[in-house]
């Protein structure tokens, strides 16, 4: 199958939204990352969505909707009439949170978790009583949700556990050959996946930090949020410690380089001789500053060469946030053998999210 990146025309909208509705599974741009879509009540489609990303089918998937805020303000009005959630399984204080977060984040990085109404697939969900919603805020998703008429189930457009695609040339990289189209909306603004939030069970708890910060969260609902405890895996499934992966080993730096003291040199040094020497290539992707200083300094007590990437200049998050996954895939495709990753200072806003991605593609030595 030869794979196409078309701009996102009106013609080429069409003709995603008509691929959509023959089952197939389209290349989507969202402000977050690029997601592989289907049609939330075609088995089919859902069914090609595993396949294409050799996605284990007890990760469940995002469903995104989108519909003219104008004619529709009340969104679990509207979600149930989609039947996508099931409204009396949920408490008049959730409904009062989950409207206000809506209101708040939506079209946005947020994705919440309702009790899900039975006509949702359960290929979609796992299985689970649960159904994951977000209302993306890029036109090209929100043109293409509209011109299919249904909901779609969308994961990041990436080979199962690998780097997920903020380009579309990076969705070719990933699954070209085993898709027929995929828009072209440009670089992804925000760059990490949505916030994930569950308010099963009546706790509000973090699944999974993203392009949303807690902390702001917390803000609009007024109290905090339950944290995901490592045995909450069974949960939501998909939160698996390895994920976001290069091909290449990725090791995680205790701090900034400037801070290492003489004695953590000397240590980092022996704990990693075995890839370092003076031909060796290191890749380093630092969260702030100039790359340039952190080549001259992490050399110093590397003796290898090493080619740095920063994630800002200046150390905006948010900028930061918007380069990991493009970053992390230039060094995991250069010359590089190994990538050491320094993590952002604090987890402060996106700092969260970016330090739980770093996390995870990180292996242990
Ligand atoms: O930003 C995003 O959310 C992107 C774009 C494409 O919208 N999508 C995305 O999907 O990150 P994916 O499949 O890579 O991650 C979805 C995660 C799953 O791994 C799972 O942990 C969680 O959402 N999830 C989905 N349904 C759930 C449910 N019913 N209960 C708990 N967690 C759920
Ligand atoms: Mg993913």
């Amino acid at each position: 199958m030869i794979t196409r990146i078309v701009k996102p025309t009106p013609d080429n909208i069409q003709l995603a939204a008509e691929l959509l509705q023959n089952h197939e599974v389209v290349g989507m741009p969202t402000e977050t990352v690029y997601g592989l879509a289907g049609g939330i009540f075609q088995e089919k489609a859902l069914s090609k969505i595993f396949s294409t990303k050799e996605r284990p089918t007890f990760d469940p998937l995002i469903v995104h909707v989108s519909w003219d805020l104008n004619k529709e303000k009340d969104f679990l009005k509207k979600l149930s009439d989609l039947q996508l959630i099931n409204l009396s399984l949920l408490s008049t204080e959730d409904q009062t949170m989950a409207t206000r977060l809506m209101q708040a984040y939506w079209p946005g990085p947020l994705t919440l978790i309702f009790p899900k109404s039975p006509l949702v697939p359960d290929l979609a969900t796992s299985g689970l009583s649960t159904v994951a919603i977000r209302m993306p805020q890029h036109p090209v998703a929100q043109a293409l949700i509209q011109a299919v008429g249904t909901p779609l189930a969308a994961p990041s457009a990436n080979q199962f556990g690998r780097i997920s695609p903020t380009t579309a040339e990076a969705v070719g990289r990933e699954l070209g050959g085993r898709i027929e189209l995929i828009l072209d909306g440009g670089p992804c603004s925000v760059g990490v996946e949505s916030t994930v939030l569950s308010l099963a069970g009546g706790s509000w708890t973090l699944l999974r930090p993203g392009g949303i910060p807690a902390a702001e969260i917390e803000q609009v609902l007024g109290r905090p949020l339950t944290k995901k405890s490592p045995s909450a895996n069974l949960t939501s499934p998909g939160m698996l410690e390895s994920h976001y992966a290069p091909r290449k080993k990725l090791y995680l730096l205790p701090g900034p380089l400037h801070l290492m003291s003489e004695e953590e040199k000397k240590s980092f040094y022996l704990s990693y001789k075995h890839l370092l020497r003076p031909s060796a290539i290191l890749g380093l992707l630092i969260c702030e500053g100039d790359p340039g200083e952190a080549e001259e300094m992490f050399s110093q007590f590397t003796h290898s060469k090493i080619l740095a990437k920063s994630l800002s200049l200046h150390g905006d998050l948010q900028e930061a946030a918007k380069n990991l996954f493009a970053e992390m895939r230039s060094l995991d495709e250069s010359a590089a053998e190994v990538i050491f990753a320094v993590p952002c200072a604090g987890p402060k806003g996106l700092g969260l999210a970016i330090a739980d991605r770093l996390k995870r593609a990180s292996s242990l030595l």
